[in-house]
């Protein structure tokens, strides 16, 4: 067997009844999609019963790395992960996002990137940013069996040409812009679309219009299904929080609790108590 770049071995592919590309397809208008991020096995096991879809984000980079923004996120770090969240979860469809960098500069570049993030992951679709520019790019990865997620309207990789991470569609130029965006990807065979920070009534027009499944993030309940970064749901990242999270739980206070609750203990030969020794082996000779 073979060894990945990042040192991870590849994925096997779900024996299990996992959920497939054309099943979260087949739900545009129906029972909303869930989705939530996970970068790692222990928490992809923990989310896969309750969600649709594991979206192996990018955002990584800044939840995990603590980079400042998704652009020095690589190809090695998205498979790591992206193999890693396979191997923890069973039911749910696997997504990971292509890099910034990684996908661009022509289709073929972006066939080669996402072929290998496919076969060194056992994911079974891709994200990439991006409205028409990326359409010929969506096109021609559909067209060779590549599965494709869309994400437009705020799109993280062009933070510096959006001039940083800002709700979009605010103008009606902007919202025409994003409406044309989203029915070029739809057209260009993308089975998803995530749209980010958009405001209702866009994000209304936006999933009246195109015929395939728009999972929201900041976008309102008017979308096909849902996303949020699950360290911005669980309290686990709190660098800062958009307008449109939710904090279902509060776990960063709960670790640091952990770590306080430890340093005393320690400190104080509290920790280890007797029932945490390995015992003598009785009757043995050694
Ligand atoms: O990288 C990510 O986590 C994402 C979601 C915010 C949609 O793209």
């Amino acid at each position: 067997m073979s060894v990945t770049k990042a040192g991870a071995r590849p994925a096997e592919p779900a024996s299990g009844p996992r959920l497939g590309v054309p099943e979260i397809a087949g739900r545009k208008g129906g029972v909303p999609v869930v989705m939530l991020t996970a970068y790692t096995a222990p928490t992809a096991r923990l989310l896969d019963p309750h969600v649709d879809v594991l979206l192996v984000g990018d955002s990584l980079g800044m939840v995990v790395y603590g980079l400042e923004s998704t652009l020095a996120v690589t190809v090695d770090m998205m498979i790591a992960h992206g193999a890693a969240v396979v191997r923890g979860s069973r039911r749910a469809l696997v997504v990971v996002d292509l890099p910034f960098g990684s996908y661009q500069e022509s289709p073929a570049q972006a066939f080669r990137t996402a072929a290998r993030v496919l076969a060194e992951t056992g994911a079974a679709a891709v994200k990439l940013e991006g409205g028409r520019e990326m359409a010929e790019t969506i096109r021609f990865l559909t067209e060779r069996g590549v599965p494709v997620m869309g994400h437009i309207g705020l799109t993280p990789q062009a933070v510096h040409r959006l001039g940083g991470f800002r709700a979009r569609g605010r103008t009606e130029a902007e919202q025409e812009t994003i409406l044309a965006d989203a029915v070029a990807v739809a057209e260009a065979g993308a089975f998803s679309i995530v749209v980010e920070a958009v405001i209702e009534p866009l994000a209304r027009r936006i999933t009246e219009t195109v015929p395939v499944v728009t999972i929201g993030i900041g976008a309102s309940a008017a979308c096909d299904g849902q996303v949020l970064v699950t360290e911005d749901a669980s309290g686990l990242f709190d660098a800062f929080k958009p307008r449109f999270v939710k904090r279902y739980a509060e776990l960063g206070r709960g670790l640091e609790a952990v770590a306080q609750a430890y340093a005393e203990e320690v400190r104080a030969r509290r920790f280890p108590a007797d029932e945490n020794l390995f015992g003598v082996a009785r009757g043995g000779k050694g």
